[in-house]
């Protein structure tokens, strides 16, 4: 697990940005925080890092934007995601999420439905301008 305290926007992207250069093909970022904790902050940062230059913002209509990229960004926001919804809904079946980098705001909305998450990043807002980041990568045997 590694922490970090970040005390401006700018400081979460470049972090976000560092944070992207251990991320390969195939890897699933889950993204966990409350609103405005700074998700998509963080999406947009590491979309940064992987070299793509347009916005990031969270889908509000569609479950999931997919950024040209390479490799391809696959960016989920699945707080509208219905309780109980399969993997249909995300439309698995028009995403290669295995060939690119796949970011996900609010996968506790998944309800254990297994999508392999790689690392994930948990958002704490202490307060106005001050978020604690960690990160647990799920791979990873953690000692205690
Ligand atoms: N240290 C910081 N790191 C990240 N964001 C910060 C920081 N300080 C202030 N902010 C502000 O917090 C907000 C984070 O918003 P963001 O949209 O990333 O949240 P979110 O977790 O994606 O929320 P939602 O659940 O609504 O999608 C932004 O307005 C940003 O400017
Ligand atoms: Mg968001």
């Amino acid at each position: 697990m590694t922490e970090t305290i970040t005390h401006s926007e700018e400081e979460t992207l470049r972090w976000a940005e560092d944070f992207s250069r251990q991320l390969n093909r195939g890897d699933v970022v889950a993204l966990r925080g409350n609103l405005g904790a700074g998700k998509t902050v963080v999406s947009r940062g590491i979309a940064r890092g992987l070299g793509f230059t347009g916005g990031v913002h969270s889908p509000s209509y569609a479950l999931v934007h997919e950024y040209p990229n390479d490799p391809p960004i696959f960016h989920l926001d699945l707080y509208r995601l219905a309780p109980h919804a399969d993997l249909h809904e995300i439309g698995v079946e028009h995403y290669s999420f295995s060939e690119g980098i796949t970011l996900i705001e609010w996968p506790e909305r998944l309800h254990g439905l297994d999508v392999g998450v790689h690392y994930e990043v948990q958002l704490e807002r202490i307060d106005d301008e001050t978020r604690k980041i960690r990160v647990i990568d799920l791979r990873k045997k953690e000692t205690p």
